[in-house]
Order: structure tokens, then C-alpha cells, then sequence
């Protein structure tokens, strides 16, 4: 058996990711554009952006909000799910992090399908209320306001609305309950809040792979 280190989690997910996920040119192009712009590289794994494009296929979300661009690489995953009609509004508060994604949103030919949304997610989720209900909701912002997305994502839900909450884990700190990390306190208050407030019903995986140890939350809106 090989042994549970980082090289062999990344070495296991490599042969997932080349196994089942294959090669995209337009999302791979939008990593790169991302790192060649300067952007922090903490998108989701190849793994993880196919299962946001499943999870909106498999539940047939057809509007889907997302908390924390990036550089565009999960939203032109899940824009690549939500087909004709369908519509990604994603937030980003970073101006130069939405004008990457933006050109490769459209590079990828999905541009038609999102909206970015630019500006403090807590100062464009208000608006958002006048708008039809979200069917999907993943939220990959700063942890610290995790308990006010999930708020968000119940009150521009519906009954069966999906939540993904990404970065559980935190390479095991979240069983750290005097953690001095605003991050760990953040995703300790939001899985607390998935398991309390009755709005959801809530599970999380951990996750090893390139991205080391972390997990994800997944939710439906009661
Ligand atoms: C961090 C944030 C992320 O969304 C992520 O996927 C990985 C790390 C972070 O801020 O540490
Ligand atoms: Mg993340």
C-alpha cells in the first residue's frame, strides 16, 4: 500500500483527474491565464470542478449562484452544465480577479450563460433577492463569512436548492475548536450552522488530492 502522504494523495488524484476528467482546453487556458495574471492558485481541483458540473446536471440546477470567482475556472465548469438557458450569476470582489475570469469566460465560449457580479458578496447578495430563486449555491469566498453565505443561500433558495460549501477541512484543523485561524473559525461556524439551522440538511466528505487535505459540505435546502 502506498503511503498517506501529500505526494501520493497528488500522484492518486493526477490518475483520477487523467482517468475521468480528461483535458479541457478553455478551462485549461483559464488556469493559466489565472496564474500568468498573478492569481493565488486555490480553484478547485480538476476532481472537484467535475463534480460541480455533475451535481448541476444531476439536479437539473438551471440558475446557479457562486460566492468567490476567482479566476472563472468553477464557474466555466458549472456554466458548461447548466446548458441553453441556464444561467451562472457568480460574485467576485476582487475587479481585477472578475476582468481574468471574464475574458475567460468568454474564451470559453460560455459568456452568454454568467453573470460576474462585482463587488463584497454581503453588498450584492441583498439585490440578488429581487431576483429569481438560485438552484445551486457554491460558495468559495473567505471563510470568515461562511455563516452569512449559507444564510444567503437559503433565502435565495428554494426547497431542494443544493448547497456546496468547499474547504471543510483545513488540513484537519476544524476539530480545533480554540483555533486562533479566522479561517478554521469560519468553517467550524458554517459546518455548525449546516448541522443546527433546520433551513438544511447537510453532510461533508474530506478530500485528499493536489489540493492536500481539505473536504467539501453539500446541503439541500430544506
Ligand atoms: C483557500 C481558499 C480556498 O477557496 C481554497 O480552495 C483553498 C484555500 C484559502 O484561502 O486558504
Ligand atoms: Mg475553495
Amino acid at each position: 500500500m502506498a503511503d498517506p502522504t501529500p505526494e501520493n494523495w497528488r500522484a492518486a488524484d493526477d490518475y483520477l483527474a487523467e482517468t475521468l476528467v480528461g483535458h479541457d482546453p478553455a478551462l485549461e487556458a483559464a488556469l493559466t491565464a489565472q496564474q500568468a495574471a498573478g492569481l493565488p492558485a486555490i480553484e478547485v481541483a480538476p476532481v472537484s470542478g467535475k463534480l460541480l458540473h455533475l451535481l448541476v446536471r444531476i439536479s437539473g440546477a438551471r440558475r446557479i449562484l457562486e460566492i468567490g470567482t476567482l479566476g472563472g475556472y468553477s464557474t466555466i465548469w458549472m456554466a458548461k452544465a447548466v446548458g441553453y438557458g441556464g444561467r451562472v450569476v457568480t460574485i467576485e470582489a476582487e475587479p481585477a480577479n472578475a476582468a481574468v475570469a471574464q475574458a475567460s469566460i468568454e474564451a470559453a465560449g460560455v459568456s452568454g450563460s454568467v453573470e460576474i457580479r462585482i463587488g463584497r458578496a454581503e453588498d450584492v447578495l441583498p439585490a440578488l433577492a429581487a431576483e429569481d430563486p438560485f438552484d445551486l449555491v457554491f460558495i468559495d469566498a473567505d471563510k470568515e463569512s461562511n455563516t452569512l453565505y449559507l444564510d444567503w443561500a437559503a433565502r435565495l433558495g428554494h426547497p431542494g436548492t443544493v448547497v456546496v460549501l468547499d474547504n471543510i477541512g483545513r488540513s484537519g484543523d476544524i476539530v480545533d475548536a480554540d483555533s486562533p485561524d479566522s479561517m478554521v473559525r469560519g468553517t467550524r461556524a458554517a459546518l455548525e450552522m449546516l448541522g443546527r439551522d433546520p433551513r438544511f440538511e447537510a453532510t461533508a466528505l474530506q478530500t485528499v488530492g493536489i489540493k492536500g487535505w481539505d473536504g467539501v459540505a453539500i446541503a439541500v435546502v430544506a
